[in-house]
């Protein structure tokens, strides 16, 4: 499959994260014609791309722009959210360790855009090394006049903060991720009032993730119409699929959006060892699973939801015929349950309730009516937690359920795993934590 990256165009090149090998390659040319722009037609131009937020959810990028109210009187924020926390994600870290500057870059066209003077940037904590990163390349963009007051002389003035979190999940979700901004505890706030009216410090707010703004700086050059001539109608652009598991290389991959898994595994080498693919996530752990009979879905927002599951965060966790679902979810369950902030009962008690039944199936304790018990507490947490992670933990239970019951019911009849390679730790699962 021919490819043109775009968004891991200088990977690979000569120090790429250097300010002046940046520059090489196009650069802050983008920032540049930015800034000879209407900070409204800025706002037309991400929207005319269709440009969909990379963090999850793809929401369209111009829309949350616009959101943001003019002639206010306060404070304008970005914020970008650099948490990075979703089991099996992997790309914004590779994309901030070779290409800092496109994220920056975006971040201070954002900025621009919805007449912010402040961007932050929001890093993972355990992530020391790119902070350190991020943190140089903004020292460099300073010194070059590209952030500070009078911006390449056009009289706008910008700054950037970078911002070590504290190594929760929760604090990827951008309310939570505000409060910790702010100083307190990480946990999600109220909605609405939306970000984009009461934001960090009560003030307007965009929050996006590091891939949808890395792209800004394209679209800027390339034009929308470019822009929309890679992948389906409505989620077109380039993605950085993360490839991990029982891949023979795994990594990033960047494609268009709508690419497959087929075309995916090819470029991935194939399945390791040739083993029989046997359940996927399209987009992180939060999404529900797909099995070998979706090899074919185009991986954007619009056909993975066709087809009963989320493109999240285009994070491919891919597991064989020799790997145990019911392993999988339980240690995804007990993500959840660790990560769960707390706030609300159904997902504090339900993520709880999960781990137990999963640890009896697992060493043969499990009973028929555990099979239901988790399709009840699945129900029960969905639509009814106070954030997102809530919904995502019920994900992989009830899809693995849907898909792979008999593989529930040779734990229960079989009184415990069958894998028992798997059960011992001898293979370990990718992507589990
Ligand atoms: C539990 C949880 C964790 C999240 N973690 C991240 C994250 O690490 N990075 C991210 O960009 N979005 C994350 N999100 C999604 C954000 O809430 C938000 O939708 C996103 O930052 C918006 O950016 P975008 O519009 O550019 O996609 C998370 C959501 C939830 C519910
Ligand atoms: S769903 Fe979970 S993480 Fe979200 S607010 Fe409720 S307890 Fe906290």
């Amino acid at each position: 499959m021919p490819l043109t990256p775009v968004l891991t165009k200088r990977f690979g090149t000569d120090q790429p994260w250097k300010i002046e090998n940046y520059e090489r390659l196009d650069g802050y040319a983008g920032l540049r014609k930015a800034l000879a722009m209407q900070p409204d037609e800025l706002i037309a131009l991400v929207k005319d791309a269709t440009l969909r937020g990379r963090g999850g959810a793809g929401f369209p990028g111009g829309m949350k722009w616009q959101f943001i109210p003019q002639n206010d009187g306060k404070p304008h924020y970005v914020v970008v959210n650099a948490d990075e926390g979703e089991p099996g994600t992997c790309r914004d870290m590779p994309l901030m360790m070779n290409d800092p500057h496109s994220m920056i870059e975006g971040a201070i066209i954002a900025c621009y855009a919805v007449r912010s003077q402040r961007a932050f940037i929001y890093i993972r904590g355990e992530a020391v090394h790119a902070i350190r990163r991020v943190t140089a390349a903004v020292q460099q963009a300073r010194a070059k006049g590209y952030l500070g007051t009078d911006i390449l002389g056009s009289g706008f003035d910008c700054e950037i903060t970078v911002h070590a979190g504290a190594g929760a999940y929760i604090c990827g979700e951008e309310t939570a991720l505000l409060d910790s901004l702010e100083g307190r505890r990480g946990q999600p706030r109220l909605k609405p009032p939306f970000p984009a009216t009461n934001g960090l410090y009560d003030a307007p707010t965009v929050v996006n993730n590091v891939g949808t703004l890395a792209s800004v700086p394209y679209i800027v050059l390339g034009g929308a119409a470019w822009f929309r001539e890679m992948g389906p109608e409505g989620s077109p652009g380039p993605s950085i699929y993360s490839l991990s598991g029982r891949v023979t290389n795994p990594g990033q991959y960047e494609a268009p959006m709508g690419t497959t898994l087929r075309e995916l595994l090819e470029l991935a080498g194939g399945m390791n060892r040739g083993k029989e693919l046997k359940f996927w996530t399209p987009g992180g752990s939060s999404t529900p699973l797909f099995t070998n009979e979706h090899l074919d879905v185009p991986l954007d927002f619009d056909s993975v939801a066709a087809a009963g599951s989320m493109n999240g965060t285009s994070a491919l966790m891919i597991f064989d015929e020799d790997d145990c679902v019911v392993r999988a979810v339980k240690k995804w369950s007990q993500f959840y349950e660790h990560e769960s902030c707390g706030k609300c009962t159904p997902c504090r008690e339900g993520t709880y309730w999960y781990v137990g039944i999963y640890e009896r199936l697992e060493d043969g304790r499990g009973t028929i009516e555990d099979i239901a018990t988790l399709l009840d507490l699945s129900d029960n947490i969905l639509g009814r937690s106070f954030c997102a992670l809530g919904d995502g933990a019920t994900s992989p239970v009830s899809s693995s359920i849907k898909y792979f019951r008999d593989e529930y019911l040779a734990h229960i009849d079989g009184r415990g795993c069958p894998y028992p390679a798997a059960t011992s730790g001898v293979r370990t699962l990718a992507g589990a934590h």
